[in-house]
């Protein structure tokens, strides 16, 4: 982070809990001591008390097939049953799940008693379809509540999700539509975003058909939405509407093992292909309601909770789906941006929501310090009394502007520290317990137990920084990785043995508090979205007239990296096209490639890049280059020269 955002004196600042919070919090210090007494009857405990069982387990954690951990796995749970039903037998079928805000400002209100009779229907129609229990089904849908129907839909029948983001392109999907080997793919003809329609069933249909077409899929359940154009192919595609309205209206919730696979999820690693993260079901859903409900302090009964998350990241399954459904919480959901139609769209509708409790991402808050103030002061926000912070580390200026402006002076932080891996939350102050401390995460919750690393594995001191593990298995971890459990091995487990290595630096303070210091492996963040520096530089070296990439992460003071990209002309194209013309046709190419997202901020291209004798390539150099620093030592490059004449060229 850029000076210029810091503010010194933040860092040191400390808040207490409001006067009041404390009392009616739902996390008390005693949390902490229950775990350590005994950290496995803890777990158990909160399975038990927040979850309804098909069939009581008995053992809490079997680890003797480590690192695949098994959780309450002689128990049997059904996942939509616990986030609908139960909530509808108890009294609460009239309570709104979601307050759903379209992009044009359309809006609707769905009960739990609604939700629960959609994801029975649903469940009847993609079980009519051939899925059951242990199949893939593809969601490639915007942020609309047919997202959520899906997905419970798919848990309601032991059948497991791969939710892909709708900003991925048609290569990306179908790489994760293989991988899985998906039956079906629910989509929609498109969405809305930024005041125009954005299509989403023409890329479906160019990655299912494309290269011999996907021999997994057998039909495409579409939602109209954007009500554009679109093709179709009799047999295969069926409309949602027509479907549901023909859809059986019971669908009893049969319970499953605890260790069901509920859903794979990609992310980047640091190869260039991505990972599918396998998580199951009763000890996700353990740790996400029992982080819902005392990180984010949720009451049911009061509570207007939004998490701006899509669901297709891990905090949309976990904070918008998961997480708050099963503890019967009113959330927001929305399907536009920050910004459409004007900048002040996300306060608008905390002052019509009356939103309480607000999660969100460093990027959009910084994107919102830059606006200032006089936008969102025209709204009445004193409806906030608790917000939330993931996805990077959140520096300290923007935490006081977080809290000041959108939390009128006085709605404590969490700073919440987690990985797609993690599955929810692992560190976090605790509201009305923790005394916050503007830019740190803080402290891991009760049952998870991290530690700082050197890079042999040896513990080290307060204050020095190293290498952030998680030492014992916590509920919510990932199981592997799909159809490559010697990948899930090498990634986490290979480097400290039995400690989980998350790939971040991180260093503890005097007070015992965790400072995350950013990625250490070729793993990006971009707007808190993780990108992979190898992914996007065999996107651009695919492309004809490349000969060779390199793709760093430099600073950025509203994304907190961007992606900037080195590239070599292969000789033939060389004199023939002009850099500023080669740097358009591959951005755009990255986009098509791999989606919008990865898309570079800037691509120089460049005669040669620095490589040491053994030919690797010094990208810490490059990103001295990319922000303006003076470039760091270089004795091990072949030519030293190399580095003087790209930086001339970009600067
Ligand atoms: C980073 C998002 C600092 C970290 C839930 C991690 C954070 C990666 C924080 C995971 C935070 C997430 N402070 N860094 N509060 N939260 N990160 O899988 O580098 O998209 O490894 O999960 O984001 O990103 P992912």
């Amino acid at each position: 982070m850029s000076d210029s955002l810091e503010n010194p004196q933040a860092k040191r600042l400390r808040f207490p809990p409001p006067r009041g919070f404390a009392s009616h919090a739902n996390a008390d210090a005693t949390l902490y001591a229950q775990a350590s007494t005994d950290r496995l009857a803890f777990w158990a405990q909160q399975a038990r008390d927040l979850l309804s069982w098909h069939k009581p387990f008995t053992r809490t954690l079997d680890w003797s097939q480590a690192p695949v951990a098994k959780w309450f796995d002689d128990g049997e749970i059904n996942i939509a049953y616990n986030c609908l039903d139960r909530h509808v037998e108890t009294g609460a079928g009239d309570r709104v799940a979601i307050h759903w805000e379209g992009e044009p400002g359309d809006s609707r209100e769905i009960t739990y008693a609604e939700l629960t009779a959609d994801v029975k229907k649903a469940a009847n129609v993609l079980a009519g379809l051939g899925v059951g229990a242990g199949d893939r089904v593809a969601v490639y849908l915007p942020m609309i509540p047919e997202a959520v129907v899906t997905m419970l839909a798919i848990a309601r029948l032991g059948a497991v999700h791969s939710v892909v983001f709708g900003g991925f392109s048609a290569d990306s999907l179908r790489s994760r539509i293989d991988d899985a080997e998906a039956k079906v793919v629910v989509t929609a003809d498109g969405g809305w975003r930024k005041g125009k329609v954005f299509a989403l069933k023409p890329t479906v249909d160019a990655a299912i058909e494309e290269d011999g077409g996907a021999a997994s899929v057998t039909n495409v359940l579409v939602v109209r939405r954007g009500e554009n154009e679109v093709a179709w192919k009799e047999g295969r595609d069926i409309w949602w509407h027509d479907a549901m309205a023909a859809a059986e209206t019971e669908h009893v919730a049969q319970g499953f093992p605890a260790e069901q696979p509920l859903f794979i999820l990609y992310t980047s690693g640091t190869t260039g292909t991505p990972k599918g993260i396998l998580h199951t079901s009763g000890g996700y859903l353990t740790q996400a309601a029992y982080t819902h409900k005392n990180v984010f302090d949720i009451k049911p009964e009061t509570d207007v909770y939004w998490c701006t998350a899509d669901v297709g990241w891990i905090t949309g399954h976990t904070y918008v789906v998961y997480g708050p459904l099963a503890n019967g919480a009113t959330q927001l959901m929305f399907e536009g941006t920050p910004d459409a139609p004007h900048p002040g769209r996300w306060w608008e509708l905390i002052e019509k929501y009356k939103v309480s409790i607000l999660y969100t991402a460093p990027t959009a808050i910084r994107s919102f310090m830059k606006l200032g103030t006089a936008i969102p002061e025209k709204y009445d926000l004193s409806s906030i009394r608790l917000l939330g912070s993931v996805g990077e580390p959140i520096n300290p200026a923007a935490w006081i502007w977080y809290r000041d402006v959108i939390g009128g002076g006085k709605a404590p932080i969490v700073d919440t520290w987690w990985q797609t891996e993690t599955g929810a939350i692992m560190v976090s102050p605790l509201p009305g317990v923790t005394t916050l401390k503007p830019g740190s995460a803080q402290t891991p919750l009760p049952g998870i137990q991290i530690d700082i690393l050197d890079d042999d594995g040896n513990h080290l001191e307060q204050g020095d920084a190293g290498l952030l593990v998680i030492t014992e298995p916590w509920p919510s971890m990932l199981r592997g990785i799909w159809g490559n459990e010697e990948r899930y091995k090498s990634a986490y487990w290979e480097k400290f043995g039995d400690k989980y290595f998350a790939g971040d630096g991180a260093r503890i303070d005097d007070d015992g508090d965790l400072w995350l210091l950013g990625r250490v492996d070729d793993v990006m963040n971009v707007s808190g979205h993780r990108l992979s520096t190898a992914e996007i530089e065999s996107a651009l070296v695919s492309n004809n007239i490349v000969a060779e990439a390199a793709v760093v992460g430099a600073a950025d003071e509203t994304t907190g990296q961007a992606v900037v990209a080195f590239v070599i002309l292969k000789s033939e194209f060389a004199n023939d096209i002009e850099p500023a013309d080669a740097s358009a046709t591959l951005r755009k190419h990255v986009a098509d490639h791999i989606g919008a997202i990865a898309r570079p901020a800037k691509i120089y291209i460049v005669a040669e890049l620095p490589k040491t004798r053994s030919g690797k390539i010094m990208r810490r150099l490059l990103r001295d280059v990319a922000e303006g620093r003076p470039i760091g030592d270089t004795t091990t490059l072949t030519d030293p020269a190399v580095l003087s004449i790209i930086d001339a060229q970009v600067h």
